[in-house]
C-alpha cells in the first residue's frame, strides 16, 4: 500500500507511550470487527471476495449505459452516493458516460437542472437505495422515472439500475414489477461502507475507471491494515486521534490541497460523523480545501479556539509540467519563483502550513498517499473504513448504525403528513 502516515506534526500532542498503552484496547477492538471468527465479513472482505462474474456484470452493464446513454443520472443519497461521487471528481477524466447526481437534497431547482440536461440527450438511471425508501432518491427517482417514460415509453425500464437490497424493500419490489435490471448490496453491508459494492461500483464504471484497479488498491490496503497492533496504519491512525480526543480535541479537520479531493472530504464526513458521532462523543468531522480555505477558516485554525486536530491528505506529487513562467520582468514580484513546479509551490504550502498549524496548537496528521489513480482511490477507501470502525470502537460505540438520522425523518414525516407519523388518527 502507498499510504504512510506521517507524524512529525504531532509532536508534543502525542507520544510513543500513549500509542503503545493502546495494546490491549486495539486487540478488544479488532475482535468486535472480526467477530465471530475472526475472519473479514461484510465490506471488509469485499476486496477479496467480490466474484469475478460480479465484476464481469458490472463492466458489462457500464458497457452498455455507455453505448445508449449519453449521461447517466445516479440517484441516491448519503452512503448510496458519495464514495461514487468522491471517485468521479478524485480521478481524471475518462471517455465514459458523463454522470450526474441527483436525489441527495429536495430541491427543486436542483432537478429542474437535471432535467434540462436530459433534453435532447439519450440517459439512463441508476437509482441506489439499501432501504428502498429514503424520502431524497425515491422523490427524485419518481420524477425522473416518469420523465425517463416520457422519452422511451415501454423501452424505460431497460434503462434503470436499480442498486439495493437482495431481498427487501420497496425498490427491490418495483424491480419484480417493471423488470428493471438489478444489483445487490449485500445484507451485511451498511450505506457507507459500500463504495466498492455495485453502488459505488456501476456508476464509477460507466464513468469510463477502472474498477477492477480501484479493487486491487483495496486488496493492497486490506493486507497491510490487517495486524490488531499500532503498526497495523489504520489502526495506528485511529489511536492517534483518539489520544487527541481524549486530550479535549473536538473537532477532526480533514484536508487536501486538490480541488479534486474536495468530494472525497465530503465522503470522509459521512463516514465519519454517522459512524463516530453518537452517545455524546466523537470528533466533530469536518473538511476544508487549502490552500484556498487558508483565506477563510486558516485564521481560526491558527489563533481560535483550540479543539481543532486536522488530517491533510498529501497526493504524490503532481506530474504536471506546469512552472511560473518568465516575464523578463519582476513588477509582480514573483522573480523567485521563475521556473518552479506549481506542484512543487503546492507541497511547499502543505509543508509550511502544517508547521505553523502544529505550532499554533492544532496538531496535524499528514497522510501520504500515492497518485491520482484508481489504485490510491480503493487503498483510501478501505484505509479510512477499517480506521474509522475502529474509532468507534474505541470509543465504545456500534459503528455501523445510525439511529440519530431518523429523528428529522419522523419529524419531517409527520409534518408532510405521512400515514403512519400523524398525530390524528389515520383517516
Ligand atoms: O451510511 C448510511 O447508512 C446512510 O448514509 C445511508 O447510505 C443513507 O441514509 C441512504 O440510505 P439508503 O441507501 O437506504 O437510501
Amino acid at each position: 500500500m502507498s499510504l504512510v502516515l506521517n507524524e512529525t506534526f504531532l509532536e508534543g500532542f502525542v507520544s510513543q507511550e500513549e500509542i503503545a498503552s493502546y495494546a490491549q484496547r486495539l486487540t478488544a477492538a479488532h475482535r468486535q470487527l472480526y467477530a465471530p471468527d475472526g475472519q473479514p465479513k461484510g465490506w471488509l472482505a469485499l476486496p477479496t471476495e467480490t466474484p469475478e462474474a460480479l465484476l464481469c456484470q458490472i463492466e458489462a452493464a457500464a458497457e452498455k449505459i455507455q453505448k445508449t446513454s449519453d449521461l447517466l443520472l445516479v440517484i441516491g443519497i448519503g452512503g448510496s452516493y458519495l464514495g461514487a461521487r468522491a471517485a468521479l471528481d478524485f480521478l481524471p477524466k475518462k471517455r465514459g458516460c458523463q454522470v450526474l447526481f441527483i436525489g441527495n437534497d429536495i430541491s427543486a431547482s436542483h432537478l429542474e437542472e437535471v432535467l434540462a440536461e436530459c433534453s435532447g440527450r439519450e440517459f439512463s438511471l441508476n437509482v441506489i437505495s439499501k432501504s428502498g425508501s429514503t424520502t431524497e432518491p425515491a422523490i427524485a427517482f419518481r420524477i425522473l422515472y416518469r420523465a425517463l417514460q416520457e422519452r422511451y415509453g415501454g423501452q424505460a425500464p431497460q434503462r434503470v439500475y436499480c442498486t439495493t437490497d437482495p431481498a427487501d424493500g420497496i425498490l427491490r419490489r418495483m424491480c419484480e414489477e417493471e423488470g428493471f435490471i438489478r444489483f445487490e448490496i449485500p445484507k451485511d453491508v451498511g450505506g457507507r461502507y459500500s463504495v466498492l459494492t455495485p453502488v459505488g461500483l456501476l456508476p464509477i464504471a460507466a464513468a469510463g475507471h477502472n474498477i477492477r484497479q480501484l479493487l486491487a488498491g483495496a486488496i493492497s490496503a486490506a493486507k497491510d491494515c490487517r495486524g490488531n497492533t499500532p503498526a497495523n496504519p489504520a489502526y495506528r491512525y485511529a489511536v492517534l486521534k483518539d489520544i487527541l480526543y481524549q486530550k479535549g480535541k473536538q473537532v477532526e479537520l480533514f484536508a487536501a490541497y486538490e480541488p479534486f479531493a474536495a468530494t472525497l472530504l465530503q465522503w470522509l464526513i459521512q463516514l465519519y460523523g454517522e459512524s463516530c458521532g453518537k452517545d455524546g462523543k466523537g470528533l466533530f468531522p469536518t473538511a476544508a480545501l487549502f490552500s484556498t480555505d487558508l483565506h477563510s477558516l486558516g485564521q481560526y485554525i491558527q489563533e481560535g479556539r483550540r479543539l481543532l486536530c486536522e488530517t491533510v491528505l498529501c497526493l504524490q506529487e503532481d506530474s504536471s509540467p506546469l512552472t511560473v513562467p518568465a516575464l523578463g520582468s519582476n513588477h509582480d514580484g514573483l522573480l523567485y519563483l521563475e521556473g518552479k513546479r506549481l506542484a512543487d509551490i503546492n507541497r511547499t504550502a502543505m509543508l509550511a502550513t502544517a508547521e505553523a498549524h502544529h505550532a499554533g496548537g492544532t496538531p496535524t496528521i499528514l497522510l501520504m498517499a500515492g497518485r491520482r489513480e484508481e489504485r490510491t482511490l480503493g487503498e483510501l477507501f478501505y484505509f479510512f473504513e477499517v480506521s474509522c470502525a475502529i474509532s468507534g470502537y474505541l470509543l465504545g460505540i456500534n459503528p455501523f448504525d445510525q439511529p440519530g438520522v431518523e429523528q428529522y425523518k419522523t419529524n419531517m414525516f409527520r409534518l408532510l403528513g405521512k400515514p403512519g407519523y400523524t398525530n390524528t388518527p389515520e383517516n
